[in-house]
């Protein structure tokens, strides 16, 4: 039994799970792998637009063309609008996402507006990944047509309001008129039951896809994904109100350290989160401890490396025992 929702529908995937934007991570290879298992893999272009900085455009149309030629599967770009990419042409990014024939764009980062009406007159489909219900209801506003809701358990970037999905997810379901999807901690068949329940039209999982044969990083890094728990992440750059949520290191504990005594100085830890540091350990080392690398509390959910097909195929399978399941009632022991 297919489980249809309208993001199945409307993004023409047969398995209602995305693959969010992940720097370092999200090549062709990770987003045609997922894509071609019926969720929606995503490319991150932050990612491509750094690994090439004399032309970034080229670099990014060649990657889009190389996931075409990994899938025939619909597939995504990730645009992230941080105040890093302020010094990218964003419009020239745009327009080479739509003159590419792409299907879906997931924006993040901040509103959306300076590039959605572009995005939407070329009938690409836009999700907006935000942290707070204020920001989805202004996405919906001017015209996205999914949010990916990012609770405080995500990995990456999940705001200041550390609001845990429990609370978001059951009010975005009561707040949004357009679809959502779960993202944050998503990792197994259970909660995409539980994410259905809530609401959403599907979940979105980052960190649990890096635990993948495809993911296109170091061995090393997937055996630590394997090896720790949930309670191996850690929080950094909150005194910069940019707060990440980061595997749990010697590196990113110092970071917290040098934070605590000297808060919103970026430039005494600048060494320590240099984004290159993150690129070697993903492509380069596999070291998992010299560098801050963004991880989300799903890592307490991964217990294996499976391919990304044996991966969504038993999500789908644990979620449908669960929805055709008759409903029952248990009343624990008095
Ligand atoms: C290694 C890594 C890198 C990420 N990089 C980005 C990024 O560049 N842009 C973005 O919008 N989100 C990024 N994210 C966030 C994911 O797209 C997704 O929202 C998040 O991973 C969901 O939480 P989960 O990791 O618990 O599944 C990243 C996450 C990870 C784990």
């Amino acid at each position: 039994m297919p489980i249809k929702t309208v993001f199945t529908e409307k993004c023409g995937v047969t398995v209602p799970v995305l693959q969010g934007g992940m720097h370092h991570v999200g090549f062709a290879e990770m987003a045609a792998a997922v894509s071609n298992a019926g969720g929606l893999g995503i490319v991150t272009s932050i990612t491509i637009i750094q690994k090439y900085p004399d032309d970034p455009i080229t670099g990014l149309r060649n990657e889009i063309k190389k996931t075409r030629s990994l899938t025939d599967k619909p597939f995504g770009v990730n645009v992230t609008l941080l105040p890093i990419l302020g010094k990218v042409d964003m419009p020239a990014i745009v327009q080479c996402i739509i003159d590419e024939g792409v299907k879906v764009v997931e924006t993040a980062g901040r509103n959306p507006e300076p590039v959605v009406k572009k995005l939407k007159d070329a009938g690409v489909i836009v999700i907006h990944k935000c942290t707070a219900i204020r920001h989805a209801i202004t996405a919906e506003r001017i015209g996205c047509d999914f949010i990916s809701m990012d609770g405080f358990d995500c990995g990456g970037h999940p705001g200041e309001d550390d609001v845990g999905n429990w609370v978001l997810l059951a009010k975005a379901g009561s707040k949004l008129k357009i679809p959502f999807l779960a993202s944050g901690g998503c990792a197994n068949g259970k909660q995409l039951a539980a994410c259905l329940a809530m609401g959403a039209c599907g979940m979105n999982m980052g960190t649990r896809f890096m635990a993948t044969k495809e993911a296109p990083i170091h061995e090393g890094i997937k055996k630590t994904l394997v090896e720790k728990d949930e309670r191996d992440t850690t929080h950094i750059f909150r005194t910069l109100n940019n707060t990440e949520r980061v595997f749990k290191n010697e590196t990113t504990l110092k970071v917290r350290e040098i934070e605590a005594k000297d808060p919103g100085n970026f430039k005494a830890i600048a060494h320590l989160v240099k984004g290159d540091n993150y690129r070697v350990s993903f492509q380069e080392t596999g070291n998992a401890n010299d560098s801050c690398w963004s991880c989300g509390q799903s890592l307490g959910l991964i217990e294996d490396v499976p391919t990304c097909k044996e991966l969504l195929d038993d999500i789908v399978k644990e979620a449908e025992a669960i929805l055709v399941k008759q409903p029952s009632f248990v009343v624990s022991k008095l």
